[in-house]
């Protein structure tokens, strides 16, 4: 599948509506700029046919790859229907993958954003990374949660690709094409409850929880570590209210509110709060960065470059046509630019560079490079991404016709003015129509508790400008959690994955080793400058751990997590 022709794809897709959507869709924005991990290479099948048994866990592993010297073991593990009533018959079975620390060390739990994100590709594409920023006294462990791509069953709304392909449509300009959006929809939720009969009512957050601790508990540990980003700060969080006895150490970067994400109908409106605040900094460090900008030269100040940018991305209202050869050719829309260039940008201050050296080539009058980066074949294209994220969200979050008015022109009149948020909302809301549609009851009541203690108190990661998961939302994990404590990194992107800093990675490791808690809102800086080319030289270090972990985290900055 291609990647980058998904995430332009979302684009149109998203003019559509529903504030509960948004962390959804953020997660979905995420994976399109995250490709790799997404839906990037899958795991390798091992070579070696090799088992591993350790005392005190029940679990046979498998060799499944070696990641810069350290062991890469697979496994599956059958999970309940349903945790919380365990006389239903039936459930799934996961594929579980663990990348080793030294021996002896405890398992920490690593969980990507999403929903829908596999957990196995993550820690195959990023493992390497993670294991340098946090050190080899843990093992590195995760799965595909229950309903993600590995999982049995898994999370669809089709009986086979072919039937996707053929079937799916565009949910191009949903208010444009509303009735169309609206009717089509009301099939394919049905789709959906078809295709997973009685499987699709437990594909849910509180359930992947405890899937969690069925994990733990074969592998012999009571006690949770867990890294959680993005999305996966809801899993964490609910992990931590579910089983606060067993909660030793919970990070999570880049925070939800799991009171508006289980609750609220509308839990994506202010998500965009401080997106714009994080596109004039991508102007306002390109004029400080000077000559290491390559868009500086286009204007005086901040504001004049950005005028001129966006000012830029309106005419292409009319799009302009790349013609590179008869096999590669197509459009470079506004929403290529505002949506896929500029709003793709805030979420990784590491890539600024690269943007920039793009946006000056397009403004100059050459746009092959933007294409190649940005472009799209124009508003038809085939929406490939299977559903988990669908079940997931929705089954979570307010859905269907208890918590939306079904009418299309009432459900409308609801949305609509979340369009204009802020430039990039029509990003934001996407598959609004599934979520006021959907037709699976939720079967669980999960509701975030307030002043909830844990075994350990929790460390809070957010940059201080975050587009798309606001720092304003940290109060809400302090309040749902007794002792919880805020790492600020000062500085722009999403979660703290977004930009260098070996001072985040030392709390971060004090915290995961001993349990040292930051005091009351420690404030870490980032590492370097935004605008650096690719290939420019990092810089030296004295201390050649220091360097590797700079080294780990700029890759992830660059790659995403
Ligand atoms: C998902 O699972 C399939 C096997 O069912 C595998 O071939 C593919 O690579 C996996 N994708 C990811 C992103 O892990
Ligand atoms: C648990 O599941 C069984 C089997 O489906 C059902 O009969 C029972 O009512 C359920 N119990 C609760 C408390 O929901
Ligand atoms: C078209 O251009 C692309 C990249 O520039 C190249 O990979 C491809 O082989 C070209 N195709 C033809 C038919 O020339
Ligand atoms: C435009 O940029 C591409 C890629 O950088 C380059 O190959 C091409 O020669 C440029 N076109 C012109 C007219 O300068
Ligand atoms: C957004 O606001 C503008 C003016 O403030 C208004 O003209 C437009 O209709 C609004 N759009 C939506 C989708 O509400």
């Amino acid at each position: 599948m291609d990647g980058k022709s998904s995430f332009r794809l979302s684009i149109p897709d998203r003019q559509s509506m529903s504030r509960s959507i948004a962390y959804l869709t953020i997660i979905i924005v995420l994976c399109f700029l995250l490709y790799d991990y997404c839906w990037g290479p899958g795991y390798p099948t091992s070579p070696l046919d090799q088992h591993y048994a350790y005392k005190g866990e029940k679990i046979t592993w498998k060799a499944c790859g070696d990641i810069a010297g350290r062991k890469l073991e697979c496994s599956r593990i059958d999970v309940p229907m349903d945790h919380f009533n365990l006389s239903k018959s039936g459930g799934f079975n996961l594929p579980v993958v663990r990348l080793r620390g030294d021996d002896g060390s405890k398992n920490l739990w690593v969980s990507p954003g999403g929903p829908g994100v596999s957990g196995v590709a993550f820690l195959h594409n990023r493992g390497e990374k993670l294991a340098t920023i946090i050190g080899s006294r843990f093992h590195l462990i995760t799965f595909d949660a229950r309903g993600i791509n590995g999982s049995r069953p898994q999370a669809l709304c089709y009986p086979s690709t072919q039937v996707r392909k053929s079937l799916s449509i565009p949910e191009f300009q949903p208010i444009e094409y509303s009735p169309e959006v609206y009717a089509w929809t009301k099939n394919f939720v049905q789709g959906c409850r078809d295709t997973m009969s009685e499987h699709g009512l437990y594909i849910n957050t509180p359930q992947t929880a405890a899937d969690m601790n069925t994990v733990l508990d074969a592998l012999g540990q009571h006690e949770m570590f867990f890294w959680g980003i993005s999305y996966a700060t809801a899993l964490g969080q609910t992990y931590a209210t579910i089983f606060p006895e067993r909660s030793h150490r919970i990070v999570v970067d880049g925070v939800v509110s799991n009171f508006r994400w289980y609750e609220d109908p509308f839990s994506d409106s202010g998500s965009l709060q401080d997106a714009e605040r994080v596109l004039y900094g991508f102007f306002e460090e390109c004029m400080k960065a000077g000559n290491d900008c390559p868009l500086s030269v286009l204007a005086d100040t901040a504001e004049e470059l950005q005028d001129k940018v966006l000012s830029f991305a309106g005419k292409l209202k009319e799009p302009v046509s790349i013609y590179i050869n008869r096999s590669q050719w197509g459009l470079l829309r506004s929403e290529d630019l505002i949506y896929t260039a500029l709003f793709g940008a805030l979420y990784s201050p590491a890539t600024w560079w690269s943007v920039a050296d793009r946006l000056n080539k397009l403004l100059q009058g050459n746009a092959t490079e933007a294409f190649l980066a940005w472009g799209s074949k124009g508003p038809y294209a085939d929406w490939l991404v299977d559903e988990a994220l669908y079940f997931i969200a929705n089954n979570d979050n307010p859905s269907g016709p208890d918590h939306w008015p079904q009418d299309r022109h009432e459900f409308l009149d609801l949305v609509r003015p979340l369009l204009n948020e802020s430039l990039f909302s029509p990003a934001m809301h996407l598959s609004s129509y599934k979520r006021q549609q959907w037709l699976i009851p939720k079967t669980h009541d999960f509701r975030q508790k307030m002043n909830v203690k844990t075994a350990h108190p929790l460390l809070v990661l957010s940059t201080t400008w975050d587009p798309v998961t606001p720092f304003s939302t940290t109060g809400s994990v302090l309040a749902a959690f007794e002792g919880s404590q805020i790492l600020e990194l000062e500085g722009y992107g999403h979660t703290t994955f977004a930009m260098p800093s070996r001072c985040v990675a030392k709390h971060v490791r004090a915290f995961l080793y001993d349990g040292t808690l930051v005091e009351k809102h420690t404030k870490c800086k980032v590492d370097g400058p935004y605008f650096m080319r690719p290939d420019q030289d990092v810089p030296r270090f004295i201390d050649s751990d220091d360097e590797a972990i700079y080294r780990a985290q700029l890759q992830i900055a660059r790659d995403g997590f």
